[in-house]
């Protein structure tokens, strides 16, 4: 399969507009989520870790699941992650990992993935009963987000409502969506939401 991070992975974490998404998505994990030191963690899409660094110290253990090697090879490189992060490069869609988690989050990573219903599905199947999901994307937006014809984007976002129903459908509760960051870009504005659920 063709890593189509590849390029964009070396220059990742030196673009000002992610690091303050990351920032922002990450300060909300940590206030809307009680996170602790028992917990294990599935970073959905964690790419170079930009998530996974502020969750990190506060967990006992997070999967980063990225199917982009070199974003991977990025977030293993980091030495405050050492010990405390496995990587598992693989599309969990297909081939799912024998593991349950307290807690899965993900930043950035839905609207690469066609099958929205299929990843919540598997989400579930990794969650334990009573964990939960810390899920950030960028609301519906009118496709001027990413570069025209940007190969892997199957969705211009995602509507609030119709995702709390797939959410619902697969047996998650206590749905709240909050707006985690607004991204202003070449004059346009693009909010961000930050959804947390409990799998019942
Ligand atoms: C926009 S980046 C976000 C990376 C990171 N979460 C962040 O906030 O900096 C999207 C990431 O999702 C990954 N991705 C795309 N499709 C995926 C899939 N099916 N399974 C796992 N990761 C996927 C990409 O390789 C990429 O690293």
């Amino acid at each position: 399969m063709t890593d189509l991070f590849n390029e964009k992975a070396k220059d990742w974490d030196a673009n000002e507009m992610r690091t303050m998404l990351s920032s922002a998505i990450g300060s909300s994990i940590l206030v809307h989520v009680s996170l602790h030191d028992q917990m294990r963690v599935m970073d959905f899409g964690a790419g170079t870790g930009l998530i996974t660094s502020q969750v990190a110290p506060l967990v006992k253990k997070i999967v980063a699941v990225d199917i982009s090697e070199a974003m991977l090879n990025k977030l293993v490189s980091k030495p405050e992650l050492q010990g405390k992060v496995e990587i598992v490069c693989q599309d969990i869609i297909h081939q799912p990992i024998a593991e349950k988690f307290d807690l899965i989050m993900s930043a950035m990573a839905m609207h690469h993935v066609k099958d929205t219903s299929k990843l919540i599905q598997r989400f579930s199947e990794h969650l334990s009963h009573g964990a939960l999901i810390a899920l950030a994307d960028l609301d519906n937006e009118d496709g001027s987000f990413h570069p025209k014809d940007t190969e892997g984007v199957f969705h211009f976002g995602f509507e609030r409502n119709p995702l709390q129903i797939i959410l619902e459908k697969h047996g998650f509760r206590e749905i709240k969506f909050i707006t985690a960051h607004t991204i202003n870009k070449e004059g346009k504005k693009y909010p961000i939401f930050l959804v947390t659920a409990t799998k019942n």
